[in-house]
């Protein structure tokens, strides 16, 4: 079988991170380049951060680019209180010896998108938007040349994670999301719906913590910290997994349910600025843009990812 060809595009985050190590792990699927953006921290540390996570699954010779340091029409919105100062936090690991690839990551996407033929490219979105928006603003005959976009981002019934009305990776950069969700590319969609039901309970952190690995320690490790805060804002048992849902997607696309709706972009309220607008129910005319999942089977999206960190 011809592995998947994927761009990931991410701001790291310990989500992030399992999901790229989710990815590597996974023959099913090339990764192409992974394209760092501005979002759960600064730019210099996402680029930092996805470089960590290449050298941890022993691929020092993924290709990592640097990408937008800012959303396109606001000042960026970091979520230290997350996951730490460096965005990676719970565990030290080594500062990464491969070098970060010269070249823009909008123009890597570019690049990508027109050498290699048409529908064979799918984007992977684990962050806000930027960098996918302004690739589609500045090479528009890019667009119709992607195969899919599979992203992590919205809410609908869940509400948001960021304000009441949004998840933030809609939330950072809603022009962006705005552009991406109007372009036309197939979208499939995990959003807090979804990703709030992939918890990272005790049993589930410790099942990476017995693979007896540096990377399923490391895994362990994240869930861990990043957990403290979740538990504290949900009362649920575990954070949510969130990113690596995307990846999984890709894995095992029958671990998902959802529905293929309508979702507008709110970029005019402040209130309810970033909002994903989602027809669930089909009461406006307007075209279905996005497959929305609602439903995922959480034990069966912890069995593939502990395999798979297994590999690694
Ligand atoms: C999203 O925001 C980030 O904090 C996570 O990495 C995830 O992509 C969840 O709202
Ligand atoms: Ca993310």
């Amino acid at each position: 079988m011809t592995p998947r060809k994927i761009i990931i595009d991410t701001d790291p985050g310990q989500d992030d991170a399992v999901a790229i190590l989710l990815a590597l792990a996974s023959p099913e699927l090339e990764v192409l380049g992974i394209t760092c953006v501005a979002g759960n921290v600064p730019l210099a540390l996402t680029a930092r951060n996805a470089r960590v996570v290449c050298e941890l699954a022993g691929r020092p010779a993924v290709p990592v680019f640097a990408g937008c340091d800012r959303p396109l029409a606001r000042d960026l919105v970091t979520a230290e209180y997350v996951h730490g100062k460096s965005g990676l936090d719970g565990i030290a690991l080594p500062e990464p010896e491969m070098p970060l690839q010269p070249l823009h990551a909008v123009d890597f996407i570019i690049e990508s998108l027109r050498a290699l033929p048409e529908g064979t490219v799918t984007l992977c979105p684990l962050g806000p938007l930027t960098n996918i928006a302004t690739a589609f603003t500045r090479a528009p005959e890019i667009v119709s040349r992607v195969a899919e976009i599979v992203l992590m981002g919205g809410g609908c019934f869940e509400g948001g994670n960021t304000t009441p009305a949004a998840e933030f990776n809609i939330y950072v950069d809603p022009e962006a999301a705005d552009i991406v969700f109007k372009s036309g590319v197939p979208l499939v969609v995990m959003p807090l719906d979804v990703t709030h039901r992939v918890l990272t309970t005790r049993a589930r952190i410790e099942g990476f913590r017995a693979l007896g690995t540096r990377v399923g320690h490391a895994v362990a490790s994240w869930t861990d910290f990043f957990e403290r805060f979740d538990m504290a804002k949900y009362g649920s048992d575990g954070a949510p997994l969130h990113d690596p849902c995307v990846i999984a997607y890709l894995l095992a696309p029958g671990l998902f349910q959802g529905r293929h709706i309508n979702v507008e972009i709110e970029t005019a309220s402040a209130l309810t600025r970033g909002m994903t607008v989602a027809d669930w129910w089909h009461v406006t005319p307007r075209p279905p843009n996005a497959m929305f999942m609602r439903e995922v089977d959480a034990d069966g999206f912890f069995a593939l990812l502990t395999e798979r960190i297994g590999r690694l």
